[in-house]
């Protein structure tokens, strides 16, 4: 048995028991070595090889772990019989599903920060961990460990713990939406909501009809279950009636997927009138209507507008909610709405997709709810968020170039800022990075990944201070673009 080491300095890195391991694994695939072959006894290969007798020892150990050998007590080391996975055969190259591949390149088309750890994250839109309560959860979840003991270690129901369902329950019918804790399923975040609706409806081939532009991941969840997204593009006042109007009559398309209340990534707030003519119009085609209403805790001024699911009389909207950005998003707890045979049918889903959540965390989330802390979170974080907000809106006021209109949120966590025209946001990312600055190009909220002259903002990670400073990078390199562009591009200001 020939064996090749690289000793000196291990020049691919490997150490020399692997790479006594890895000779006899190649030997066995290219058929030097057989099934029932007899390796030299250990002392015999130290020997031959120069090396100490631990480390052939090692490497033969390796390989009766994964298989290739086996050891017989006073015969010595023998190939193993059936080694066809673990002699390392030719490595499996998977043909991955259409679907899959698809997704990946929508993946791929997302811009990514990598190094850029310096620069002012006003584009992410994942609460800022210095604002969360995670000593009093942290009590809460040892408590409710200690009290409920083992049951709470089992499997959930699909739908998810009961006590969770009822302080939900009685948070939603106080915003009016008419609902008792039987008709809530909980879910992997408003996320697993998205998903599980979309399922509800729709089978691969069918159509959602969503708002343009929308959440990416909304975007990537239809790509993933294999359906077709039919876009109604935002207007000032919401989603375009009229085209969702001939986009419901279509048959092909099973459901409408909205984000009434703080936009992502618009950051708007559609009317009630708004709402019940939408409404009016789902009913009229019979299409059901899933809210996404992932922000809904988070109102920092204004009136508080009436959910779709509140104003809804048909039992035709599914309402999502999440704890995501108003608390934290690693409980990774939502809830889904639903009415009618819908419940069961989603709660079939779930079931049949992770069987059940994990029940110390919904548990302990009842709990903090119930006791208060929940509101007493919200309050603190809605007052943080306001004064970040504001300082955005006033930044873009003093620093933004003339022509660069920006949407005010009620609530939520984002904006969106339309520069002036003729420039690409995503073109302006690598810029905008070197000077200190990321953001989200409106590029990718959109289904064909178009040339966006948009960007959302966000005001969840970054504070007051590090929001003035991102937005002045910003205008920086907005305004030393537009001094080089063709003087053709800025005649349209
Ligand atoms: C519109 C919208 N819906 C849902 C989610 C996902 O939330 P969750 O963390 O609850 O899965 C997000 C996250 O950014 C979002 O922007």
């Amino acid at each position: 048995m020939e064996i090749a080491l690289e000793r000196e300095g291990h020049r691919d890195g490997r150490p020399v028991y692997r790479q006594i391991a890895d000779s006899i694994r190649a030997q066995v695939a290219t058929g030097s070595l057989h099934p029932g072959d007899r390796l030299p006894a250990i002392r015999d290969l130290a020997r031959q090889l120069g090396v100490n007798r631990d480390t052939v020892a090692l490497a033969y150990e390796q390989l009766a772990t994964s298989g290739v050998v086996e050891a017989s007590v006073g015969r010595g080391t023998f190939i193993a019989q059936r080694i066809a996975d673990a002699a390392g055969s030719a490595p499996l190259v998977a043909t991955l599903s259409p679907l899959t591949e698809r997704l990946l390149a929508f993946e791929r088309a997302r811009p990514r920060f990598g190094s850029a750890t310096d620069a002012v994250p006003m584009h992410s839109l994942v609460p800022d961990p210095s604002l969360f309560p995670a000593d009093e959860f942290r009590r809460v979840l040892n408590r409710v460990l200690q009290e409920q003991g083992p049951e709470l270690l089992l499997y959930g129901g699909p739908q998810g713990h009961p006590a969770l369902r009822n302080v939900l329950a009685e948070r939603f019918r106080s915003d009016g939406i008419d609902i008792e804790p039987d008709g809530i399923v909980l879910c992997h975040g408003a996320s697993q909501g998205i998903s599980l609706t979309f399922r509800l409806f729709a089978q691969p081939g069918d159509v959602i009809a969503i708002e343009e532009p929308t959440y990416n991941n909304v975007l990537a969840a239809a790509i993933a279950l294999g359906l077709e997204t039919a876009p109604i593009p935002m207007r000032d006042g919401g989603l375009d009636l009229s085209v969702l109007e001939q986009t419901l009559a279509r048959p092909e398309v099973k459901a409408l997927y909205t984000i009434p209340s703080f936009h992502n990534p618009l950051g708007t707030t559609t009317t009630v009138k708004h709402r019940r003519d939408l409404l009016e119009i789902a009913s009229r085609f019979q299409k059901p209507v899933i809210e996404d209403g992932y922000e809904t805790d988070l109102r920092l001024d204004g009136r508080a507008v009436p959910s779709l699911a509140a104003l809804d009389s048909t039992g035709g909207v599914c309402h999502l909610f999440s704890f995501s950005k108003s608390l934290f998003p690693g409980a990774r707890i939502g809830a889904i709405t639903a009415h009618g045979r819908l419940v069961g049918a989603l709660a079939a889903l779930k079931a049949s997709t992770d069987l059940s959540d994990a029940l110390p965390l919904q548990a302990a989330l009842a709990e903090f709810v119930s006791e208060g802390a929940y509101d007493r979170h919200l309050g603190r974080v809605r007052r943080v968020l306001l004064e970040r907000r504001d300082v955005l809106l006033s930044a873009l006021e003093t620093e933004m170039p003339a022509g660069t209109r920006w949407t005010t949120p009620e609530g939520g966590l984002q904006m969106w800022v339309e520069l002036p025209p003729g420039l690409d946001t995503s073109d302006l990312l690598p810029d905008a990075v070197r000077a200190g600055v990321l953001f989200s190009p409106g590029a990718q909220f959109y289904p064909d990944g178009r040339e966006s002259g948009g960007l959302r903002l966000t005001y969840a990670m970054a504070d007051s201070r590090a929001i003035r400073a991102g937005v002045k990078a910003l205008a920086r390199v907005v305004n030393e673009r537009l001094s080089d562009a063709p003087q053709a591009a800025r005649l349209h200001m």
